[in-house]
């Protein structure tokens, strides 16, 4: 961290006094103490800037409850974006997420904390992988999952999200098609073909976060915790979401949770989901199975305080690539 030393004053502490009164499960009042002042510091300087920040449920705590002004899934992080009123946007997520900000937003600062927040779904497909589909299945539109790089949006029909995948794949069967292509998660692919109404035809990228869960596992905390409510992410394979009781995006299976206030729950994604969703929801016991997703990791307190001091580093795309990358997400918005 350069620049002025961070303090723990009287000021930040009554600032952060609500906020930690709602994570005080989370951190320890010592560990509060050398967190609460980046808080306070980033949300002065974000109002100094007329910057926004846009924070994925992936966020820490802190990131998420503390300086986040916009929080939700990758769609709704879309959506907000394409409407933002700030100078400058703070996305406090992964590279495509910036890049989706970017492109609908090209007159804005897009700035990430770290630039190495990247995605293992949006590494698996290049634009040639997505030109050499579309050359062996001549016209079988391609949808593409937001977890991508803007070029491999620029050769797609339409874009998709966890939370909209099934939908846009049947209004595409609406429109006389009977069979699609989905880019780049395989296991997103075969979650929502098992519902679709038409043939989807999938590329072999995984998540190396959602991969990792079993459905041994989630025979395993049933065996353990008796009646868990076990929600899955669809990007987790099939045979996991066929053993949970819902599979939702990150923001659907925060609405479940919200809405059916189980005793017990358990989320079959990344770790701070749950913990955002414990801090929100004190009658649910929250059982701890999840896994940690590196990149979403790497953005932390310091960083985004670092990126609002230096307003860098910042996403840049080349307006022509803008152009066509904006047309599939478009799409997507309009058909959800
Ligand atoms: P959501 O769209 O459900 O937020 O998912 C984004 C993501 O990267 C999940 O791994
Ligand atoms: Fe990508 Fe998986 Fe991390 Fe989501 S959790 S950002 S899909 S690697």
């Amino acid at each position: 961290m350069t620049g002025v030393q961070l303090k723990y004053t009287q000021d930040v502490a009554a600032a952060t006094a609500p906020l930690y009164a709602m994570l005080e499960k989370q951190y320890s009042a010592a560990h509060w103490e050398t967190i609460a002042p980046y808080i306070f510091e980033i949300n002065r300087l974000k109002a100094e800037k007329n910057a926004v920040i846009l924070a994925h449920n992936y966020m820490t705590p802190d990131i998420f409850y503390g300086v986040g002004d916009i929080i939700g899934d990758s769609l709704k992080l879309a959506r907000e974006a394409a409407s933002m009123k700030a100078d400058m946007i703070i996305q406090c997520g992964v590279h495509f997420m910036a890049e989706t900000s970017k492109i609908l937003c090209p007159e804005k600062k897009v700035i990430i904390p770290d630039m190495l927040a990247g995605c293992s779904l949006a590494e698996s497909i290049t634009a040639e992988d997505v030109r050499k589909l579309k050359a062996q299945y001549p016209g079988v539109p391609v949808v593409t999952y937001v977890n991508t790089s803007a070029e491999v949006k620029a050769e797609s029909d339409i874009c998709c999200t966890s939370s909209n995948a099934l939908k846009i794949v049947n209004a595409l069967g609406r429109q006389g098609h009977d069979t699609v292509i989905m880019t780049p998660d395989k296991f997103l692919a075969r979650n929502v073909a098992a519902e679709a109404e038409i043939k989807v035809i999938y590329w072999d990228g995984v998540c190396v976060v959602h991969e990792r869960f079993s459905a041994q596992d989630v025979r395993d905390l049933r065996a353990q915790h008796g009646d868990v409510v076990v929600l899955a992410h669809p990007e987790c394979p099939p045979e996991v979401v066929q053993e949970a009781d819902y599979s939702g995006s990150t923001a659907q299976m925060d609405a479940y949770i919200r809405d059916h206030q189980p005793r017990k729950a358990v989320l079959m994604t990344e770790c701070s989901m749950s913990d955002n969703i414990a801090a929100a929801n004190p009658g649910v016991e929250m059982i701890g199975t999840c896994q940690m997703c590196p990149y979403m990791k790497r953005i932390t307190l310091p960083k985004i305080l670092e990126a609002l001091r230096t307003e860098g580093p910042e996403v840049h795309i080349d307006p022509a690539l803008i152009e066509r990358a904006r047309l599939p997400i478009e799409r997507m918005l309009a058909l959800s």
